[in-house]
């Protein structure tokens, strides 16, 4: 069956922003942030710790979590942190939650952290292990879990023991990543049920589907038939990963309401607030959204 409350992890302001070539004012991310919260949305990834270098889009970190205040300081306001700097600067800002996010193909690794399979915990254990110690919550993320730009299929095997690595570090959510969007609803039970087996509870699993192939809600439905009550979004479909190639947006924040509201699945997000926040972005970006329901709803 299908759960009676789904927790959407919101991931506009990080995944959605960090591809935007334009640099957004720190305003204009702080003012998104807002929306969405009044659009009552729980949880928000605000932003990254990263190399500003890697990522200039969100070098001003520290400024945002400053122009939000206290209310981007709690367990719902987790902030990506690669390393032991990363780490420095997030507890600096004062965040409450992190997460954590390794690859299980080499070639991502080396794109998008400069490290093997196997280093990428060096960074990651002290990082996991202080998080911890300081009382934050930490989710880590498993990317390239379907498919991969430079290596082709990818094996569940692989996504299992870069998961059951990760969760054995401490932390307390997994996310489960298509990163270029080419999985089908077929992989996304296999990787599953190995997770399960591997020992890994499914209500701290959470899927993080990129809609490149249009497979992002049936495979969402999928897991969800499979007992998963957590599901990362974008609003208006923003997204994409610069170190990815053929990277596209999130599963839509939008697409996912309609689609779980229309099961009666309860997400206490409200959808026309939603659609209204995606569609000020979008007048901000100077785009048009990705979303087939902002799209539907937000036409004038
Ligand atoms: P590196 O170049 O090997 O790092 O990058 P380094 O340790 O050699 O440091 C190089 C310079 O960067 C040094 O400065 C460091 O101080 C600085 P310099 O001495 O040259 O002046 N530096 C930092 N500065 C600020 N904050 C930091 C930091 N770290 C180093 N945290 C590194 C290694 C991991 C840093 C780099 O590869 C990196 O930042 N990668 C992040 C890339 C990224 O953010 N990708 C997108 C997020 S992942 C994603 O989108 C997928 C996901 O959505 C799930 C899915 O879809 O599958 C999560
Ligand atoms: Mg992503």
């Amino acid at each position: 069956g299908m759960p009676e409350r789904v927790r959407i992890y919101e991931v506009g302001v990080r995944d959605g922003l960090q591809n935007e070539e334009n640099i957004v004012p720190v305003d204009v991310k702080a003012e998104f942030v807002r929306r969405l919260e009044a659009a009552g949305v729980e949880t928000i990834e605000t932003t990254s710790f990263v190399s500003p270098t890697w990522v200039p889009q969100l070098a001003d970190a520290a400024e945002l979590l400053t122009a939000l205040g206290e209310s981007a300081r709690g367990r719902n306001r987790p902030v990506l942190v690669p390393n032991e700097k990363g780490l420095d600067r997030a507890l600096e800002a004062g965040v409450g939650a992190i997460a954590i996010f390794g690859s299980a193909t080499e070639a991502f690794a080396a794109k998008n952290l400069n490290a093997t399979v196997d280093g990428q915990f060096d960074m990651f254990g002290p990082v996991a292990k202080r998080a911890k110690d300081e009382g934050l919550w930490v989710r880590a993320y498993v990317s390239m879990c379907f498919g991969d730009p430079w290596e082709g299929d990818v094996a569940p095997d692989q996504v299992v023991s870069v998961a059951r690595r990760l969760m054995d570090l401490g932390c307390d959510e997994l996310s489960i990543g298509d990163t270029i969007g080419v999985g089908t609803a077929g992989q996304v039970e296999s990787v599953l049920d190995g997770l399960v087996e591997a020992g890994i509870s499914l209500d701290t699993i959470a899927v993080h589907f990129h809609d490149t192939y249009g497979q992002a809600l049936p495979n969402t439905l999928t897991a969800l038939r499979k007992g998963v009550t957590i599901v990362d979004s974008s609003a208006g479909g923003l997204g994409g990963c610069p170190y990815a190639k053929s990277a596209t947006g999130n599963l839509a924040t939008e697409d996912l309401l309609w689609a779980l509201h229309g099961l009666g699945i309860e997400t206490g997000i409200d959808l026309p607030a939603m659609v209204g926040t995606s569609m000020w972005m979008s007048e901000q970006l100077g785009k048009p959204p990705a979303s087939a329901v902002v799209k539907a709803l937000g036409a004038p």
